[in-house]
């Protein structure tokens, strides 16, 4: 792809969930609480996948490929790493290769709402969410 049509790209399917108002108004229309499985399928799947297994459609056209989080646990010798994990998802890990193709979700999480609060709770609800898909050690 070239550079141009891949910028192109990022803009177009980037810009509808980078605005996190959607996922806060779809948790409270349905009046429960923020729904992991929700949030993931609108921010994360672009990329890892609805599966989470790192196919998501925008998956081929980063510089580096989105790891399958359903291995996560698998790969940490059969313990789910829940703080590491939200470190990484809310920014706060200064995780090498970050900052570059996985955005920092704390900030764009703390947007959507006035007074930053609701952040912790989708991102906990994120991360239970992850740690519910892993597949089973072997
Ligand atoms: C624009 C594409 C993109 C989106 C959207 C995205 N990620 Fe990522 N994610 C990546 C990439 C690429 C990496 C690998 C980064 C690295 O290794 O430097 C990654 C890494 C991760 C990791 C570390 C996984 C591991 O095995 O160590 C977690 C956890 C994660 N993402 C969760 C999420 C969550 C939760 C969301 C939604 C809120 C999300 N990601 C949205 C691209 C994305």
């Amino acid at each position: 792809m070239t550079n141009g049509l891949r910028t192109f790209v990022v803009v177009v399917t980037i810009a509808p969930w980078a605005m996190p108002e959607t996922a806060v108004v779809c948790s409270q229309a349905s009046g429960t609480s923020v729904s992991g499985r929700g949030t993931f399928e609108l921010y994360c799947s672009p990329c890892h996948g609805l599966t989470a297994k790192g196919d998501g459609p925008l998956a081929g056209s980063l510089r580096k490929r989105p790891p399958d989080l359903t291995s996560i646990a698998r790969r940490h010798g059969g313990d789910f790493p829940a703080a590491a994990v939200t470190r990484i998802i809310d920014g706060r890990s200064p995780a090498k290769g970050h900052g570059g193709d996985m955005p920092v979700w704390g900030d764009a999480f703390a947007r959507s709402s006035a007074d930053g609060s609701g952040v912790d709770e989708t991102i906990r609800a994120l991360v239970r969410y992850i740690e519910s898909v892993q597949m089973r050690p072997e």
